[in-house]
């Protein structure tokens, strides 16, 4: 596997692998890898002829109050992560690379980025769709793999995508649970051993919507109420949202029919982490 630093050596490599004719595979990620990263990497490894994957912490999709300066980093763990599971070009890109000074262009989705996590995080999706365009442009992925666990960035990237006529095709792989339920995450590593026990309260939470809506239920409000009662048991526990809405588009859902996604997203003390669970009826 080779680490590469700059978007200029990057574009080199790539020139190279594309006269070879290859089915290049892409992984992009804020690092601090887990299982769930690596089955990303795992299926594109088997899918394509060539797997990069990407390491960057994206200072524009953070807002000012939240956790960039802190976000979990390891390249070194990242790296051995990443050689193990098949990976063939790991890139590291620098701020200074992908935000020269004067830097002044954003990609902009709108409607699918103004609820759920784009309501409680203004600005957070600008910063995804800039990044992730920027990445596509260097990388000139054919396939693009993307965890479940963010329902709606894969359905903003997905926007994107077919808005601006971008070739490649993005693959949703499901959400990796501990075996105790709790969906991999990097912010995991914030949670202290009370606050992990706490955080299980969100998988509790979409078995019991997933059972409900088993026994005939279909009045999302009561669902929601169920789901809010079981969550809101944690003593560090503050709700940002629990929505249930079109897996397609995300409009909100009064009545399930079809196909719904039940998210939710929470704050376990100061730790913010997000769930959800597709449903056809
Ligand atoms: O899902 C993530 O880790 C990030 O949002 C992504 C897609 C790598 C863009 O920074």
């Amino acid at each position: 596997m080779k680490i590469i630093r700059s978007i200029s050596s990057m574009k080199k490599c790539i020139k190279n692998e594309r006269k070879k004719g290859p089915k290049i595979g892409f992984v992009p990620t804020m690092g601090y890898l887990h299982q769930g990263h690596i089955s990303l990497a795992q299926q594109s490894v088997k899918e394509c002829d060539v797997t990069v994957m990407s390491v960057y912490v994206n200072p524009t999709q953070f807002g000012l109050h939240e956790d960039y300066k802190k976000y979990p980093r390891d390249i070194k763990s990242d790296a051995a992560l990443a050689k193990e599971a098949g990976v063939d070009y790991l890139f590291v890109p620098s701020d200074s690379d992908m935000y020269p000074l004067g830097f002044s262009s954003k990609v902009i989705v709108s409607n699918v980025t103004q609820m759920l996590c784009g309501a409680s995080r203004p600005g957070h999706f600008d910063g995804v769709t800039t990044i992730v365009s920027k990445l596509f442009n260097i990388i000139e992925p054919n396939t693009v793999f993307f965890g479940q666990k963010d329902a709606q960035q894969i359905i903003v990237i997905k926007k994107m995508v077919k808005d601006l006529n971008i070739q490649l095709k993005i693959k949703a792989l499901p959400i990796v649970r501990d075996s105790d339920g709790l969906a991999m995450s990097s912010r995991n590593a914030y949670l202290s051993k009370a606050q992990r026990l706490e955080a299980l309260s969100l998988y509790q939470a979409l078995q019991k919507a997933k059972e409900l809506i088993g026994q005939g239920e279909c009045n999302s409000a009561k669902i929601i109420a169920s789901m809010k009662r079981l969550i809101l048991r944690g003593k560090s526990v503050r709700i940002d949202y629990i929505a249930i809405v079109d897996a397609e588009d995300l409009s909100f859902k009064k009545h399930i029919k079809a196909k719904v996604l039940i998210a939710i997203a929470v704050f376990i003390g100061k730790v913010r982490l997000i769930d959800n669970l597709i449903i056809k009826v």
